[in-house]
C-alpha cells in the first residue's frame, strides 16, 4: 500500500481524524468503572496466613460481595518483594505474563516479628526489612529499618473483577443489558465492537511511596522525563499503538510499554514493576510535604514528608507487582535486570552510524549511497532497506527487478565490512500462491478471530494475516524462516528490523488488532496485547542466533517492545517529525526508556516525517551521535538527506560528529558491557550519577553517557549560548574539546556556534577513544587508543575498558574478553586487569595519554611496563593555560600491565 493510503500519513501533525482514532481514558469502560466505583472493603484474614519457603500467603475477603482473593508476598534475596493477587477460586485460570521474567529470584525466609488481631509483621534479611499486613482495611506496608517506604492499597483502591460464567450471565438477559451500560460484556468505540468472552476482568490497586516527590519511567510516551501529576490530565496509558507523528507532551499510548515506575529521593530509589500485558493506565498523584492531610497524631510524623500515590489499573490478568527496593539507582537497575534480563551485548558494528530511508530504490541506489560515504569520508556501518525492497510486501522476499542480486549486494558491502538491514513486519500477505503464507496457514501460525477463522486485517500488503508470536511453535517456525538456506538472498551480514508490531492493523480499532481476536491457548488478544512486538522481537533474535549455530550476536531493531525487550536488541521511537520540538523530546524519551531497562534506543535522526532544515539536521546528528542507537531515517515522500546534500558546511559538521562517535566507540562498547553485565543503562539521567543532588531531579535536557561524560546537545534554532548545569559541589568538569575546567555545583554559560556540542568529562574519570580514522566500526576497532585522564580535586581518576572480538559469543563461551582498569593515584596511572576472568589477546596499543587538571608542569614522566625492561622517560607536552599534560608515542599494549609516573 502506498504511503498516501495509510490513514493519517499525509498530515504532518495528526489531524482531528488522526487524534480521534485513539481512545482517551473516558472511552475505556474498565477505567471508568474503577475510577468511578466506590472503594472495595477488603480485609486480610490474618488467621489464614501460611508461611512457606515462597513467602507468606493470606486470603483477602471483600465484605460486601464476599469475594475472596489470594495474596502472596514473596521477599527475595536481591532486595525485591513480589506481591501477587489472584482469585482464590477462579472458574478458570487468569492470564499470567510469560517469557518476561527470566529468573524468579531466590526467596528469603520470613519470620514473624509481631502479630495481633489487627496486623502481622514479618521480617527478613536479618530484620532489616519488614512487611506489615493490616487486617481491616487491608493494606500492606514494606518497611526498612522500621520506616514505611511503600504501602500497597494505601487508599483502598484494590480492585479485582471476578471471572463469571458467560452462559449464566447470558441467561440473565436483562442483567446483561444493564451490564452493557458499563461495558462489561461488550464495548463499542467508533465503528468497532469489542465482545468480551470473559466479561469484566479488570484489576487495579494503588501504592503510596512515602517521602518521594519524583517518579520516572513508564515508557513509551512523548513527554518529559519526570512523570507528571495526572489529577488534571490524562493518566499514563500503556497500550502499544502505531501513532504516526505522535502528539507531544502526551500521556497517550505509543509503540511500546514498560510497566516499570522508578521513584527517587536523595537517600533511596524504589521501583514498582506491574507485570500485566493488558491495557493499563497509571495515575500519579504527588502530595508535597506542605499539603498536610490527616492530622491525627499517629500519622503526623509521616504526613510531614511528601508522598507520591501511584494507581495502576489493568483490563485483565492478575495483580503481579514487584517492589524493587534499591537502595540506590544502580542497585535498582541491577534488580530490574535480574528480573527481566540484561541488555543484549550488541555487535560492535551496530553502535556505529546507520543510514536508512524509506526507501533506497534499488541495488544501484544502495551502492551509490554506500560509495557516497567513502567519497565524503564519512564513516558508517549499515545501510537499511524498507518495505519496498520486497516482492509486493512479502517479507523474506526481494523485488526481482529492483534487487535481483541481494546476496551480491551484501557481499559488496561486506567487502567493506559493512552490513545490510532489511525490514520484516509481522503481517503476512494473504496470497495462496506464496509458500510462506501457505506454511504459516497450514502450520496454524496465525491469530484467529473471535469466530475461530483466521483473523484478517489490512496493512502494507493489503489484506493480511498476523503471526501468533505468543505461540512457542510459531516462534520456532518463524525463527527458522531466517535460516540462510530458507531466506533466499540472505547472508550472514544481513540483519533485521521488525516494524508495525504493536501490531499495526490499518482497519482495526485504534489501528491495532481487536481485543477479542484469539491467540494460542485460547487467550484473547486483550490479555497479551502489549507482548505482541516483544514476542516477534524474541523470535527474530532467536532466528538470527540459530542461523549462525549460536555463535554470532544478532542485531534486531523493533518498534514495539515490552519489559525485557532489552534482551533482544534495539528499539527506536517511531514516526517522529522533522521539527525542533521532536528533537528536544527525543532526549527525555530515550532517558525514560533507559531508566526502564531499554538501553539500546534511539530516535530517527532528522525526523521521520517532513524535511528538516539544514540547521535542524546538523543539531539532530550532534545529539544522536551521543545516543545509543544512531540511525538517520525518513519517510518515502521526504527529500533525500544523505549528509553531503546540503553544502560543505553541513557535510563537515555532520562528518565531525559521526567521526567523534566512532572515536568514542571503545567507551560506548564498555558501557554496553556494563549494561549487559550489571544492568546499567549507557544513557543516564543526571540524578542516577548524582543521586543526592535534588537540583538534578528535574533535568531532562542534559544527560550522562556512562559515569564520565555529561552531554547537553543544542536542540533549538539560532542558539547563541547555552546554559549547562554541572552538578556536584566539589566536582571538577572539563570541556572535552577545550580541556577548560569548571567547578561543579554551578551553571555555566557557553557561547554556541553551529559546531558546538557541549560535552564535559567528569573529574575522576578515564575515557578511552580510538585515535585515527576509518570507514566503519571494524576499521576503528583495532586503532591505537588515546586515553583521557580527567583528574578530580584530589588528583585521582579511574575508568574501565572492555574489549572482545566485537561480534561473537566467544566472550561468554570461551571468556575471550579483556576488562582493563585505569587508576590514577598519587601521580601514577596504572593499567591493570579489572577482573581476573577473561583473556583476550589483541595488539591494540595505547598511543597517547592526556591528563586534564594537572596542577603543575611535571619534571619527568616515566613509563614502566611490568613485564618489560626497566623504566623509560617519556617526552611530554604541558599546556599551562589549561593544565593539560599529553604523553604521545607510547605504544603500550592495552592488555599488558604498565604504569605512567608523573614526577
Ligand atoms: C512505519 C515505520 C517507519 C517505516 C514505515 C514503512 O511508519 O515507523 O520507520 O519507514 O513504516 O515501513
Amino acid at each position: 500500500m502506498a504511503e498516501e493510503n495509510q490513514p493519517g500519513v499525509n498530515s504532518v501533525v495528526p489531524d482531528d481524524e488522526g487524534r480521534e482514532k485513539f481512545k482517551k481514558s473516558d472511552n475505556v469502560a474498565f477505567y471508568k468503572r474503577q475510577m468511578q466505583g466506590s472503594n472495595m472493603q477488603y480485609k486480610a484474614l490474618l488467621e489464614t496466613m501460611v508461611l512457606t519457603e515462597k513467602g507468606a500467603r493470606f486470603e483477602l475477603l471483600e465484605s460486601y460481595t464476599q469475594t475472596k482473593l489470594l495474596l502472596s508476598v514473596t521477599p527475595c534475596k536481591n532486595d525485591t518483594v513480589k506481591i501477587l493477587i489472584d482469585e482464590l477460586q477462579p472458574i478458570k485460570p487468569r492470564f499470567r505474563v510469560p517469557d518476561v521474567v527470566t529468573k524468579e529470584p531466590q526467596c528469603e525466609p520470613l519470620r514473624v516479628v509481631r502479630q495481633s488481631q489487627h496486623s502481622v509483621t514479618l521480617s527478613w534479611s536479618e530484620g532489616c526489612y519488614q512487611v506489615c499486613v493490616w487486617h481491616s482495611p487491608f493494606r500492606l506496608e514494606i518497611l526498612c529499618e522500621e520506616q514505611v517506604m511503600v504501602t500497597f492499597n494505601s487508599r483502598g483502591k484494590l480492585w479485582f473483577e471476578m471471572l463469571q460464567d458467560p452462559s449464566r450471565a447470558m441467561s440473565q438477559r436483562s442483567e446483561l443489558q444493564e451490564n452493557n451500560a458499563g461495558g462489561l460484556w461488550r464495548e463499542t468505540f467508533r465503528q468497532f465492537e469489542d465482545i468480551k468472552a470473559n466479561g469484566p476482568s479488570s484489576v487495579g490497586s494503588d501504592l503510596c511511596l512515602h517521602g518521594f516527590s519524583h517518579v520516572y519511567g513508564l515508557p513509551e510516551h512523548a513527554d518529559g522525563l519526570q512523570l507528571k501529576d495526572t489529577r488534571a490530565s490524562e493518566p499514563y496509558r500503556l497500550y502499544n499503538l502505531d501513532v504516526f507523528a505522535y502528539e507531544l507532551f502526551s500521556r497517550l499510548g505509543l509503540y511500546g510499554s514498560v510497566p516499570l515506575l522508578v521513584a527517587h529521593k536523595p537517600d533511596r530509589t524504589l521501583g514498582l514493576f506491574w507485570l500485566n500485558a493488558s491495557e493499563t493506565f497509571v495515575n500519579v498523584y504527588y502530595s508535597p510535604s506542605d499539603q498536610q492531610g490527616d492530622q491525627s497524631p499517629l500519622l503526623k510524623k509521616r504526613r510531614k514528608q511528601p508522598q507520591t500515590d501511584v494507581r495502576w489499573l489493568s483490563e485483565s490478568g492478575v495483580i503481579d507487582c514487584t517492589v524493587l527496593l534499591g537502595p540506590g539507582p544502580k542497585h535498582l537497575f541491577s534488580q530490574y535486570a535480574q528480573l527481566t534480563g540484561y541488555q543484549a551485548l550488541p555487535p560492535l558494528f551496530s553502535l556505529g552510524y546507520h543510514q536508512s530511508r524509506w526507501n533506497y530504490k534499488n541495488e544501484a541506489d544502495v551502492k551509490a549511497v554506500d560509495a557516497g560515504f567513502d567519497l565524503h569520508d564519512i564513516p558508517y556501518d549499515v545501510i537499511w532497506l524498507d518495505i519496498e525492497h520486497t516482492d509486493g510486501k512479502r517479507y523474506f522476499t526481494w523485488d526481482p527487478a529492483l534487487f535481483p542480486d541481494p546476496a551480491g549486494l551484501q557481499r559488496h558491502l561486506e567487502k567493506k565490512k559493512r552490513k545490510l538491514v532489511v525490514i520484516s513486519d509481522p503481517h503476512i500477505k494473504v496470497d495462496p500462491d506464496w509458500s510462506l503464507y501457505c506454511e504459516a496457514k497450514d502450520g496454524g501460525h496465525f491469530v484467529k478471530s473471535r469466530e475461530g477463522q483466521i483473523y484478517r486485517g489490512s496493512c502494507w500488503p493489503g489484506e493480511s494475516c498476523y503471526l501468533d508470536f505468543s505461540n512457542p511453535d510459531t516462534r520456532a517456525w518463524y525463527s527458522r524462516c531466517y535460516s540462510l538456506d530458507k531466506y533466499k538472498g540472505s547472508t550472514a551480514s544481513l540483519f533485521i528490523w521488525n516494524d508495525m508490531n504493536e501490531p499495526s492493523v490499518f482497519d482495526g480499532p485504534e489501528q491495532t488488532m481487536p481485543k477479542d481476536a484469539v491467540h494460542h491457548g485460547g487467550w484473547e488478544h486483550r490479555e497479551l496485547h502489549n507482548l505482541y512486538g516483544f514476542h516477534q522481537h524474541m523470535a527474530t533474535f532467536e532466528g538470527l542466533l540459530t542461523r549462525s549455530g549460536g555463535s554470532e550476536r544478532p542485531f534486531v531493531l523493533s518498534r514495539s517492545f515490552y519489559a525485557g525487550s532489552q534482551r533482544f536488541g534495539a528499539v527506536w521511537t517511531g514516526d517522529n517529525v522533522a521539527s525542533w520540538e521532536y528533537l528536544k523530546i527525543s532526549v527525555p524519551m530515550l532517558l525514560s526508556l533507559s531508566v526502564a531497562g531499554i538501553g539500546f534506543c534511539g530516535a530517527d535522526v532528522g525526523g521521520f516525517v517532513k524535511d528538516p532544515e539544514p540547521e535542524l539536521l546538523v543539531r539532530w546528528y550532534q545529539a544522536a551521535a551521543l545516543q545509543p542507537f544512531f540511525r538517520g531515517h525518513s519517510t518515502i515522500v521526504s527529500k533525500r538527506r544523505e549528509p553531503w546534500l546540503f553544502g560543505e558546511e553541513v557535510t563537515s559538521a555532520i562528518r565531525t560528529v559521526i567521526e567523534q562517535r566512532y572515536c568514542l566507540l571503545p567507551y560506548w562498547y564498555t558501557l554496553f558491557h556494563q549494561a549487559h553485565t550489571a544492568g546499567l543503562p549507557p544513557l543516564r539521567p543526571l540524578w542516577v550519577e548524582f543521586p543526592s543532588e535534588e537540583i538534578t531531579f528535574t533535568v531532562d535536557k542534559q544527560y550522562m553517557i556512562g559515569e564520565a561524560l555529561l552531554a547537553c546537545p543544542v536542540t533549538g534554532p539560532g542558539v547563541k549560548e547555552i546554559r549547562v548545569l554541572l552538578p556536584g559541589s566539589g566536582e571538577v568538569w572539563y570541556d572535552v574539546h577545550s580541556a577548560e575546567a569548571f567547578k561543579g555545583g554551578s551553571n555555566v554559560v557557553l557561547p554556541v556556534t553551529l559546531d558546538t556540542v557541549p560535552v564535559f568529562q567528569r573529574g575522576g574519570s578515564v575515557v578511552c577513544r580510538s585515535a585515527g580514522s576509518g570507514s566503519c566500526a571494524a576499521d576503528f576497532q583495532w586503532l591505537p587508543l588515546s586515553i583521557t585522564v580527567a583528574l578530580n580535586s584530589q588528583g585521582e581518576a579511574e575508568g574501565e575498558l572492555y574489549l572482545d572480538d566485537g561480534h561473537s559469543f566467544s566472550y561468554r563461551d570461551r571468556k575471550a574478553f579483556s576488562l582493563r582498569r585505569f587508576t590514577m593515584l598519587s601521580g601514577r596511572l596504572l593499567c591493570r586487569p579489572a577482573s581476573k576472568e577473561g583473556t583476550f589477546d589483541c595488539d591494540t596499543v595505547v598511543q597517547s595519554v592526556t591528563f586534564f587538571g594537572l596542577k603543575r608542569k611535571p619534571s619527568t614522566v616515566i613509563v614502566r611496563v611490568s613485564a618489560g625492561a626497566g623504566d623509560t622517560a617519556a617526552a611530554f607536552q604541558f599546556t599551562e593555560t589549561c593544565c593539560t599534560l599529553t604523553v604521545n608515542n607510547l605504544n603500550l599494549r592495552v592488555t599488558a600491565d604498565w604504569e605512567i609516573q608523573i614526577g
